[in-house]
C-alpha cells in the first residue's frame, strides 16, 4: 500500500507511521485522514505488528492541526461531517487493539494534539508545543478533543486550555499529564522505539487484555469496568503465555512468549 501523506515502515513487532506534509506542518488534510485510516485498518490486522508509533516528519512539527485551508470551506452542515469523519479516524486510531505511541517532535495544535490524545501514550521533544487553539478561528475541537482533553489532564485544565487557546510547552504538557516524559529531539525516537521494543517483548494477549481495560476506564462505570477487567482476566489465564510465564517464576527461569 503506498500513501500520498504518510510514510510507514515496519520494524521487528511494530510500525512507524510518520506524518508527512512537512511544507505544511504536517497539518491534517482529507488525504491524510483516508491514509490514516487506512494505514491502521491494515497495521490492525497484520500479525507481526504489535504496536504502532505515531510520528511527524520534520523537527519542527508533530502536526500543526487541522488543514485550515480544507476547513475554510465548511459550513453548518459539511462542519458536523467534517467533524465526524475525523473523530472517526481516530476513534479507530485509540480501538485498534494495539498500543499506539506517539512520538510528538513538535507542534501538536489543535487536530495535531488530538491525533496525540487519541493515542494511548505520549512522548514529546522538548521543543514539543501543545494547544487546542480552535477558538481564534471561530470552533471548538472537533476530533474528539473536548472529550479526551477532560479525560486526560481533568476538567478545569481542559477548559483552561480549550476556552483561551493558549499554547503550552513540553514540560508544562508534563506537569499536567498531558504528556508521559520529555525528551530531547535527537532522543525522541529512540527513546520511544525501546518503549515500544520492551512492550511488543510482552504477551500479547496480557498487552491486549490491559489496554483493551484501560480503554473501558473512559466509558464504563467503576463496576462496570471491574467485571470487564475480571474477563479479561480469565480470558488471559487460558494462554501458554500465562502458564508459561507462572511456571517460569516458580523455576526461577526467563519465561519464553509463546504468543498464544
Ligand atoms: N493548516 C494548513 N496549513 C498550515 C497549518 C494548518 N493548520 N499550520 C501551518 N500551515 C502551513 C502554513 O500556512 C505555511 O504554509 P505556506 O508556507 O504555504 O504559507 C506552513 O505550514 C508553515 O507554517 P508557518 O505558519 O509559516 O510556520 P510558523 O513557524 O511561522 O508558525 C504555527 C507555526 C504552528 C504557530 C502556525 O503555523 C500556526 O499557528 N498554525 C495553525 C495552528 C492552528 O490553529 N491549528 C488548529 C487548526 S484547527
Amino acid at each position: 500500500m503506498t500513501y500520498q501523506t504518510l510514510l510507514v515502515e515496519k520494524k521487528t513487532g511494530y510500525a512507524i507511521v510518520t506524518l508527512n506534509r512537512p511544507d505544511k506542518l504536517n497539518a491534517l488534510n482529507a488525504q491524510m485522514f483516508t491514509d490514516l485510516d487506512n494505514a491502521i485498518e491494515i497495521l490492525k490486522n497484520d500479525p507481526e505488528i504489535r504496536a504502532i508509533i505515531v510520528t511527524g516528519s520534520g523537527v519542527k512539527a508533530f502536526a500543526a492541526g487541522a488543514d485550515i485551508a480544507e476547513l475554510h470551506s465548511c459550513d453548518s452542515t459539511t462542519g458536523e461531517k467534517f467533524s465526524s469523519t475525523g473523530q472517526q479516524v481516530f476513534s479507530h486510531i485509540e480501538h485498534c487493539g494495539k498500543p499506539v505511541i506517539a512520538a510528538v517532535n513538535g507542534f501538536a495544535l489543535g487536530g495535531g494534539c488530538e491525533l496525540a490524545m487519541s493515542c494511548h501514550i505520549r512522548f514529546c521533544s522538548e521543543n514539543a508545543k501543545f494547544g487546542q487553539p480552535e477558538v481564534n478561528l471561530g470552533i471548538l475541537p472537533g476530533y474528539g478533543g473536548t472529550q479526551r482533553m477532560t479525560h486526560i489532564v481533568g476538567r478545569a485544565k481542559s477548559a483552561e486550555l480549550t476556552l483561551s487557546g493558549m499554547i503550552i510547552g513540553a514540560q508544562e504538557a508534563m506537569q499536567i499529564g498531558l504528556v508521559n516524559s520529555v525528551h530531547p529531539q535527537s532522543d525522541l525516537m529512540e527513546f520511544t522505539e525501546k518503549f515500544v521494543q520492551t512492550v511488543v517483548s510482552k504477551s500479547p494477549s496480557a498487552v491486549q487484555a490491559a489496554l483493551h481495560s484501560i480503554i473501558a476506564a473512559d466509558s464504563l462505570s467503576s463496576e462496570d469496568g471491574m467485571k470487564y477487567e475480571a474477563q479479561q482476566f480469565g480470558e488471559v489465564c487460558g494462554t501458554q503465555d500465562f502458564k508459561e510465564g507462572t511456571l517460569a517464576f516458580l523455576e526461577k527461569r526467563v519465561a519464553v512468549v509463546f504468543g498464544k
